[in-house]
C-alpha cells in the first residue's frame, strides 16, 4: 500500500474510534480511583462489561450457541446454500475454544476472517459486517471472551462442505472480491448519532447480512443495500426509507419500538431470525443506541421502483381490512366458494381464529396482532406467511414477555400438522381477504420453505467454476511452458542452462 493511502486509512482510523465510542458504563468513570467509597468498578471490569454489551450488540451468542447448549460452546449448523457451516466453540477454553488466541488473531478472525492457525473461516461468520469494529471495541470484546465467558472443554462437529467448497484457501479469492477490510470512511458533516447509528448498524449489528440482497458468489449487493433478502426460510424485507417498498412511513419511535419489542402494531412482528436478534441483541441495548440505529437507517437510500409513480395498493402496512366475522365462522367466503377458498376459510377458523379472531382483527390488546396492516400478509411475496404458519413465532422482548404463536408444520404433532396443501390455500385465503391479493402459493412453494428456504445453484457454480477453472490453469501452464520453449530458443543467455 502506497503511504498516502496508510496516511488516509490511519486518519479514518482515528476518526472512527473517536466518534464511534460505547457509552462507558455510567458506574465506571476512569478517573476513580480503585479504592474510592463504594460501589466502583474496576477497569478492568468496566473493560469486561464494555466488551459484553459489545457482544450482545454483535449477537455472537445467536451463532456460537447451540439449542440447550452451553453460552458460545459452538455446534449450532448454520445452513448455507453448498451446505452446513457449524459455528465453532468461542469460549476461552484451551483445549476447544479460542483460549490460545492471542488479540491479534482475534483482531483477525472478527474483521478479515482467518483463524488462529491461519486458514480462512466461511463468511457464514459476518466477518464482512465485523469488518468496521474499531480497535477500542475489539480490544473489549477480546477481554470479555477472555475473562467473561466460562470456558467450556467440548468438541464441536466439524464443518465439512462438498468439494470445491471445503477448501478453505478458495475464501481467500472471495475475500479479495468482497471483503473491505477497512473502517467506515470519516463523514465530519455528520451528527455523533449518525455516526453511533452507521456504526452499529453496519458493523455489529450486521443488519445488512440479511436484509441486503446476496449476488451470484453470496456477495452483498452494496448497490442494493437493506432492499431485502432472502434468509433461510424467511424474508428480510425491504427496510430503507423508501416510502411504498421500504418503511418510509415508519417513525423514528416505531423503529425504535419494533427492534426493542418485536412488534408495531397495524405494521409488522418480528419471527424467524429477527425475533432472535431482537431476543438475544436488540431488545437488550440502550435507548440511545436503538435511536441512533433508527436515525441512520432513515437516511439510507432509498431503493425501490420510482417513487414518481403513485403506487396502486399503498405500502404492505396498509393492505386488507376486517372480514366478515359470520361468514368466516360458517367456513364460507363472501361470495367466492371455490373448493381452495373453502379448505382454507375453514383451516382459518379451526387453527387460527380464536387467537387472531374470526375477523383477522386480532385482539384489542395487541398480543394477538390482526392479519391485515400486516407486512406478513402483503410484502413482496407470501414466505414470511408460509413461514409463519409452518415454524410460528418466537421471541422475548425487553420487558422479560414472551410471544409465541405455535408452529403448524410440525410433522410430528398431529394437532398442528397441517399439508403443503393445507397452507397454500390457508395463505390464499389470507392472502386474498386481509393480505395482498396479487399473490398466489402453490403447495411447491411451501415445500420449499419447508425445506429452509430457497437452495442457490452456488454449489453447482462452484464446481463448475472448477472445472473451468482446471482448464484455464492447464491452458496457462501449457501457453507458459511454450513461451519458455521460445524464449529459451531465441534468448542466447539461456544456451548455456
Ligand atoms: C451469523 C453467525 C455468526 C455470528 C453472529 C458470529 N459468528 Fe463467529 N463464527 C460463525 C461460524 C459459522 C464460524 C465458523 C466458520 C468456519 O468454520 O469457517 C465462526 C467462527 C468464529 C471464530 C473462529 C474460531 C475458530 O478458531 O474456529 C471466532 C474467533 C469467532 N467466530 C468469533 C465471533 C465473535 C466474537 C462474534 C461476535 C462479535 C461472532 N463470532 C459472531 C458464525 C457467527
Ligand atoms: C439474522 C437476520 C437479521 C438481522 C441481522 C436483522 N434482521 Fe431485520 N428482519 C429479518 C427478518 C427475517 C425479518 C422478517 C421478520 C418477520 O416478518 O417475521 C426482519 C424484519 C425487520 C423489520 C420489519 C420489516 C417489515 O416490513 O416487517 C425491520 C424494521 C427490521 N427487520 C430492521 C432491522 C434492523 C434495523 C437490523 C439491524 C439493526 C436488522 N433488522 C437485522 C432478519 C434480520
Ligand atoms: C395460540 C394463539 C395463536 C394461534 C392459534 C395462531 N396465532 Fe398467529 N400469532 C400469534 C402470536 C402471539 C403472534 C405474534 C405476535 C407478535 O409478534 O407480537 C402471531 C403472529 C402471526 C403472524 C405475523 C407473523 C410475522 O412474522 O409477521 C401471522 C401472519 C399469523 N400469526 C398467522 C397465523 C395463522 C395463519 C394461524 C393459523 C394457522 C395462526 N396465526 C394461529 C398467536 C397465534
Amino acid at each position: 500500500m502506497r503511504p498516502l493511502n496508510l496516511l488516509v486509512l490511519a486518519a479514518a482510523l482515528l476518526a472512527t474510534s473517536a466518534l464511534a465510542q460505547t457509552p462507558e458504563p455510567a458506574s465506571a468513570p476512569p478517573d476513580v480511583p480503585a479504592a474510592a467509597p463504594a460501589p466502583t468498578v474496576s477497569p478492568e471490569a468496566a473493560l469486561i462489561e464494555r466488551g459484553r454489551y459489545l457482544a450482545v450488540a454483535s449477537d455472537c451468542i445467536a451463532c456460537h450457541t447451540a439449542p440447550r447448549g452451553k453460552p458460545m460452546a459452538g455446534g449450532l449448523a448454520i445452513a448455507s446454500p453448498v451446505g452446513e457451516i457449524i459455528a465453532t466453540n468461542i469460549t476461552p477454553s484451551k483445549s476447544h475454544g479460542i483460549g490460545n488466541y492471542s488479540e491479534a488473531q482475534f483482531a483477525a478472525a472478527l474483521r478479515r476472517g482467518v483463524r488462529a492457525d491461519g486458514a480462512n473461516l466461511y463468511p457464514a461468520m459476518p466477518y464482512t459486517a465485523y469488518a468496521a469494529l474499531n480497535d477500542a471495541d475489539v480490544h473489549a470484546l477480546y477481554a470479555y471472551f477472555m475473562k467473561g465467558v466460562a470456558a467450556v472443554d467440548t468438541p464441536t462437529r466439524e464443518t465439512a462442505l462438498p468439494f470445491p467448497m471445503n477448501i478453505r484457501a478458495s475464501m481467500k479469492v472471495w475475500n479479495a472480491l468482497f471483503l473491505k477490510d477497512q473502517p467506515l470512511a470519516p463523514a465530519p458533516q455528520r451528527s455523533a448519532q449518525w455516526l453511533r447509528g452507521r456504526y452499529l448498524a453496519e458493523g455489529p449489528a450486521h443488519c445488512s447480512s440479511c436484509h441486503t440482497p446476496r449476488g451470484f458468489l453470496m456477495q452483498e449487493k452494496t448497490n442494493l443495500a437493506l432492499s431485502g433478502a432472502q434468509v433461510g426460510p424467511w424474508y428480510a424485507p425491504n427496510i430503507t426509507p423508501h416510502p411504498t417498498a421500504g418503511i418510509g412511513t415508519w417513525s423514528q419511535d416505531e423503529l425504535v419500538a419494533y427492534l426493542k419489542s418485536g412488534r408495531v402494531e397495524g405494521r409488522a412482528q418480528a419471527a424467524g431470525s429477527m425475533a432472535e436478534a431482537i431476543t438475544h441483541s436488540f431488545s437488550k441495548l440502550t435507548d440511545e443506541d436503538l435511536r441512533a440505529i433508527a436515525v441512520y437507517l432513515k437516511e439510507t437510500p432509498a431503493i425501490g421502483p420510482d417513487s414518481s409513480t403513485p403506487p396502486t395498493l399503498g405500502t404492505r402496512f396498509e393492505q386488507g381490512k376486517a372480514g366478515n366475522a359470520l361468514a368466516q365462522f360458517r367456513g364460507r367466503t363472501l361470495g367466492a366458494d371455490s373448493p381452495e377458498e373453502i379448505r382454507g376459510a375453514r383451516l382459518f377458523s379451526a387453527s387460527c381464529a380464536s387467537c387472531h379472531g374470526y375477523n383477522g382483527q386480532g385482539t384489542r390488546d395487541g398480543y394477538y396482532p390482526s392479519l391485515f396492516h400486516n407486512s406478513a400478509t402483503a410484502g413482496v411475496n407470501a414466505n414470511n406467511l408460509i413461514a409463519t404458519i409452518l415454524y410460528g413465532v418466537e421471541r422475548e422482548t425487553a420487558e422479560g414477555g414472551h410471544v409465541f404463536m405455535p408452529p403448524f408444520g410440525d410433522q410430528h404433532n398431529a394437532l398442528n400438522k397441517l399439508s403443503n396443501e393445507d397452507v397454500a390455500a390457508l395463505s390464499n385465503y389470507l392472502l386474498k381477504y386481509y393480505g395482498n391479493p396479487d399473490l398466489k402459493v402453490k403447495p411447491e412453494d411451501v415445500a420449499v420453505i419447508r425445506a429452509g428456504g430457497p437452495r442457490s445453484p452456488l454449489l453447482l457454480v462452484a464446481r463448475i467454476g472448477m472445472g473451468v477453472g482446471a482448464v484455464v490453469v492447464a491452458l496457462l501452464l501449457l501457453l507458459g511452458a511454450l513461451m519458455l520453449l521460445r524464449r529459451k530458443r531465441i534468448d542466447p543467455e539461456n544456451d548455456w542452462k
